[in-house]
């Protein structure tokens, strides 16, 4: 098959290798420039495990290449629509600006067969707009909604191998439903679950589904503010519920919550939309699981002054993580730097690391200071705030670490250390929800 991406940023540029290794001729299209320019020579403009080697490899197959000129996708019969629909700055609605120009873009290149399938988070009813759209311009072809569910970290397993494939069609569209069978087709091979439904519900499903998964977090980090007021333990707690088949463990971690440049988005924009279908009742919740979801910076903050005697002030507090989660270095609405920049703005001496995420940290905050490594970090601090749980921060040595610092105090914003080995190893030890 062939098929153009339109929009090469993180949804896309993995979206277009991902279906190139799957062996489409694919041509992926951007406005930026200088994105193009990296991808075209193998290089992924953001971290993303996997990728840079699916890149190259598809890159040298010859199914893949990247331009911004958007007539290259004449060439193609579906045309996926992969970029941004951030938050407008004035209110929690979705901005679909980019969404609307890639399909105007597109218009004036498709032919009678082609499909335009959407993949990018929007409002239920834009699909609806934008079909009639497409059907206006009256070159023949239609529009589909087939939200994606990749996770930042995983993209590329999430992409080759879906847990679910959703179509939203128009009714009858029996081409369009053929030709989305054809680009997945060795997904479905595997037994993959495909939901046909119509546009509004596919587009639900995925802010139903980070919804949720929000939800879900939130909860157990109400749990443990409750936890915090009775001596409890919530990772404990979490466990034991999530023995329940009906509960399940996953995303039951208690910590610092959720961030990222998706679910604190998409909830709002959830909202947003419901208010003006006159059902914002329906999703009051949602108005709840945010602001639990931001307390818990607030009290990691809160957490960290304390346990260096009540104020930061000229304290030295070394930052282990920025980016909004492990293996990204996503640092888009991030707890970890809103705590790190908090601490900094009330006096600290904050010296923060990460991974990966030095460089996109950066270019959002200047001012902090940033080392390259956990020695870098921890020397001399008066207290350490774990705030992103990569693999080689859960596997620190206590004594090591501690053999570094200037007073043996953590505060484990994502209660992934622990509490025995450290306390074992003279620390003051600190979590969100657990004594
Ligand atoms: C999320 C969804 O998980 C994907 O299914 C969806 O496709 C994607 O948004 C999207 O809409 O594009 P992602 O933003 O990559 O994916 O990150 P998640 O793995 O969902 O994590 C989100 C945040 O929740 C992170 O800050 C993470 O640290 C936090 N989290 C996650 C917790 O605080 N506790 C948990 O138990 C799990």
């Amino acid at each position: 098959m062939k098929i153009s991406v339109i929009g090469c940023g993180y949804l896309g540029a993995v979206h277009a290798a991902c279906m190139a290794d799957l062996g489409h001729e694919v041509v992926g299209v951007d406005v930026d420039a200088a994105k193009v320019a990296l991808l075209s020579a193998g290089t992924p403009p953001f971290f993303e495990p996997g990728l840079p080697e699916l890149l190259r490899s598809a890159i040298a197959s010859g199914r893949l290449s990247f331009t911004t000129d958007i007539s290259a996708v004449r060439e193609a019969t579906v045309h996926f629509i992969a970029v941004g629909t951030p938050q407008l700055g004035e209110s929690n609605a979705a901005d679909l600006r980019y969404v609307d120009a890639a399909v105007e873009g597109l218009l004036p290149h498709l032919r009678d067969g082609d499909l335009v399938v959407g993949k990018s988070t929007v409002p239920v009813g834009t699909a609806a707009r934008l079909a009639e759209l497409v059907r206006s311009a009256g070159s023949g072809a239609t529009l589909a909604w087939n939200p994606e569910f990749l996770r930042e970290g995983f993209a590329v397993k999430d992409t080759l191998a879906p847990d679910r494939l959703v179509y939203g069609l128009a009714p009858g569209d029996s081409v369009g439903e053929r030709l989305l069978d054809s680009v997945y087709a060795s997904a479905l091979a595997l037994g993959t679950p495909k939901v046909v439904a119509d546009f509004a519900t596919a587009e639900l499903v995925k802010v139903a589904a980070n919804a949720f998964l929000a939800t879900k977090i939130s909860f157990i980090n109400a749990m443990a503010e409750v936890a915090e007021a009775t001596g409890a333990d919530v990772t404990q707690l979490a466990d034991a519920i999530g023995y329940d088949a009906r509960i399940g463990r996953k995303f039951l971690n208690a910590g610092l919550g959720f961030g990222g440049g998706c679910l604190p988005k998409d909830i709002r924009g959830f909202m947003a939309r419901a208010e003006e279908l006159g059902v914002d009742q329906a999703l009051s919740f949602l108005r709840e699981v945010d602001s639990i979801n931001l307390r818990r910076r607030g009290r990691m903050v809160d957490l960290v002054t304390e346990v260096v005697g009540g104020d930061v002030a000229g304290k030295r507090i070394a930052v282990l993580g920025l980016a909004f989660k492990p293996d990204s270095d996503d640092v888009r609405d991030s707890p970890a730097i809103d705590v790190a920049v908090r601490l900094a703005a009330l006096g600290a001496d904050v010296v923060a690391t990460d991974p990966e995420a030095l460089e996109t940290s950066r270019r959002r905050f200047p001012d902090l200071n940033y080392v390259a490594s956990v020695d870098d970090a921890v020397r001399g601090a008066d207290a350490v705030a774990l705030l992103t749980e990569w693999k080689t921060y859960r596997a620190l040595d206590p004594t090591l670490v501690g053999s570094a610092v200037a007073t043996r105090a953590i505060v484990d914003g994502r209660n992934c250390l622990d509490p025995v080995q450290w306390r074992a190893a003279g620390w003051l030890y600190r979590a969100l929800g657990r004594p």
